[in-house]
């Protein structure tokens, strides 16, 4: 989603700004631009196309500064334009339409109260140039601007409602950005005395390669970056003053976004053949089942807490759906699982001995970290994240963490971060079930024997790409899928169904297989694939029946079934054979031919798979 780098310095900053902007094109956009200050003037460059075109037309139209402000855009307010695209201008009173102001801004989150100040700021003449609800700031720091650029953007905070990262410079200082951030990412990047050099950005990976010296700024913190000094400060809500703050920086080693494509198509089909290694690094320093796995102090706040509320959203919601099933069955604690966006608008009832659990790739979805707030806000102080960025608002803003070492994940589908994710979570279960007492010795040997054992397990799965490309050739085809699972394994039907339709842009449903009779079962017609998780289970012979419910009205079921389930093939019935069961650990398995099925269906409908259409890598805003 939006990504914003800005930066003062004694060089051409362009080709630093653009690069920063590379290493954000991950969270997804559909614009982006850059704007300078140059020659007393205000300069930008905007496409619709990738990030990589602004290079050239900054060449072009020799747009060149050490003052600049950088993002890309995915779109919320007005539709996917260079007109909509940012950084904005402002156009004060008694301007042409042609001419442009003293303002240049980018904008990450959304101003609720654009309209009301839209209107005010045309009744003093202001000239609006674009539908998006960012425009209004420019305007505003402009009409409040007397001089001092860091004033006037104090000022104009507190008129905005909604979450926000701004930075912003202007015509008559040439040498200055100012940032700021109200419940969307925005770090510090501080530069090497040789260039004077300063940088805001989304993210430290923005910056990799500029500086590794990173302050994570604070909501409500404004940043007044200049040629080798920087001053933060923030609002005092009983006096309304800003008061002058210290913050840490850092020495973070951010790797960088562009990680090497190697020998694979898209960063998808990487991401899914990662997942051997990336489950062996999220089990790296595991030597046994231990509270402390999750931080200090975890086996203190496991001892007070009587459930489990899991806060999450999209693929992260869905391993989450899957742990509920393992933290209520082995840990015997009573555990339920919310839609962050949900949850956090919900009057919900707030059990103070609950432990809330997010989980997110990112660790900056705007939903679960609001959601986060909104928990600890009723009391609910115990908290623990499952996060993948060990540097992010999530990881510092929870008491614990497990941060699960997948690595960068840059295709937009999430898969590896899924499966890492679940290896977190069933840590977690164990460590609970063990602090609860019911977790035998021999138990968890035989669980840590099955956890090591994974990284070989899934490679065996990942061997049966082959059979899995078959099968998409057909599924290319189809405009509507239904995918069944039950138990454990239902959430895993959940998840294959989102891959499915995020990358092919086939409709795709999931159901509990119970469930078929009730309603979906309508829709079943020779020209519906029915996708089937079978795992040899408790539950697999009441499957087999709800199998029998699609084979009698003409259905076409493709089965993934374990290979001690006595499932085969035969006309309507295509079974590709998993390995035997895997015991608990049985949805990390299946779960990966399922990407495979949705990575090669939308590779034959020739999609952009890394970048599906309308969504983005990290959801910043609400
Ligand atoms: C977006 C991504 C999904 C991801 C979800 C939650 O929708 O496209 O892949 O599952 O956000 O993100 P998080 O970073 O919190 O896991």
């Amino acid at each position: 989603m939006c990504g914003i780098v800005g930066a003062v310095s004694q060089r051409n900053i362009v080709p630093v700004l653009i690069e920063g902007l590379k290493r954000l094109e991950y969270r997804g956009y559909d614009s982006c631009g850059v704007a300078v200050h140059q020659d007393g003037m205000l300069r930008r460059v905007r496409s619709t196309s990738r990030v990589a075109e602004l290079t050239g037309l900054a060449a072009e139209d020799g747009v060149a500064s050490g003052t600049g402000i950088a993002h890309t855009r995915w779109a919320t307010h007005g539709a996917p334009a260079v007109h909509n695209a940012h950084p904005h201008f402002s156009q004060g009173p008694g301007a042409s339409s042609a001419s442009v102001g003293r303002i240049a801004l980018v904008h990450n989150g959304i101003i609720e109260n654009h309209d009301e100040l839209r209107a005010e700021l045309k009744q003093r003449g202001y000239v609006f140039s674009s539908q998006t609800d960012t425009e209004v700031i420019a305007h505003l720091v402009d009409h409040l601007y007397n001089g001092d650029l860091l004033e006037a953007v104090q000022q104009a905070l507190p008129r905005l409602k909604g979450a926000y990262a701004v930075a912003v410079f202007c015509r008559d200082e040439p040498h200055r950005v100012i940032a700021a951030r109200e419940g969307s990412p925005l770090v510090l990047g501080v530069g090497g005395a040789e260039y004077g050099e300063n940088f805001v950005a989304s993210d430290a990976m923005a910056l990799a390669g500029v500086t590794d010296q990173i302050c994570y700024l604070e909501e409500g913190d404004v940043v007044d970056l200049q040629l080798g000094r920087y001053w933060i400060s923030r609002r005092n809500a009983e006096t309304g003053r800003f008061e002058a703050q210290q913050r840490e920086v850092k020495t973070v080693h951010a790797h960088s976004g562009a990680a090497e494509l190697g020998p694979y198509r898209h960063y998808m089909q990487k991401e899914i053949f990662e997942q051997p290694v990336a489950i062996a690094n999220t089990l790296d320093a595991v030597n046994g089942i231990s509270p402390e796995l999750f931080g200090d102090g975890a086996y203190r706040i496991f001892k007070e807490i009587d459930s489990v509320l899991i806060l999450a959203c999209g693929t992260s919601y869905y391993s989450g759906s899957t742990a509920k099933y393992w933290l209520e069955s082995i840990a015997k604690i009573p555990t339920s699982v919310e839609i962050a966006s949900e949850y956090r608008y919900r009057d919900s009832v707030p059990n103070p001995r609950t432990l809330v659990v997010t989980i997110s790739q990112s660790g900056e979805t705007a939903d679960t970290l609001a959601a986060l707030k909104h928990a600890r806000a009723q009391g609910m102080t115990k908290t623990l994240t499952i996060c993948n960025v060990a540097t992010s608002a999530m990881v510092r803003e929870c008491e614990l963490a497990y941060i699960t070492r997948a690595g960068a994940e840059i295709g937009v589908a999430s898969t590896k971060a899924f499966t890492t994710q679940l290896v977190g979570l069933f840590l977690l279960t164990l460590a609970l079930a063990q602090t609860r007492g019911q977790l035998a010795e021999a138990d968890e040997a035989e669980h840590l024997k099955a956890l090591r054992h994974l990284p070989v397990a899934v490679q065996a799965v990942l061997a049966l790409e082959p059979q899995v490309i078959a099968w998409s050739e057909e599924f290319a085809r189809k405009e509507n899928a239904l995918f069944l699972g039950r138990g454990l394994h239902y959430p895993i039907a959940l998840e294959g169904a989102l891959k499915l339709k995020e990358i092919s842009y086939i409709h795709a449903e999931a159901y509990p297989a119970g469930e078929l009779k009730h309603g979906p079962l309508a829709l079943v017609t020779a020209e519906m694939p029915v996708v089937t998780v079978a795992p040899n289970d408790a539950l697999l012979e009441k499957l087999k029946s709800n199998m029998q419910e699609v084979r009698a009205r003409g259905g076409q079921l493709y089965v993934f079934a374990d290979g001690d389930t006595q499932i085969e093939s035969e006309p309507g019935l295509h079974v590709i054979r998993m390995p035997e069961h895997y015991g608990a650990l049985s949805p990390i398995l299946h779960v990966i031919p399922l990407q495979l099925l949705a990575y090669h269906t939308a590779c034959a409908r020739g999609t952009d798979v890394d970048k599906p259409r309308n969504l983005a890598k990290s959801v910043t805003v609400e």
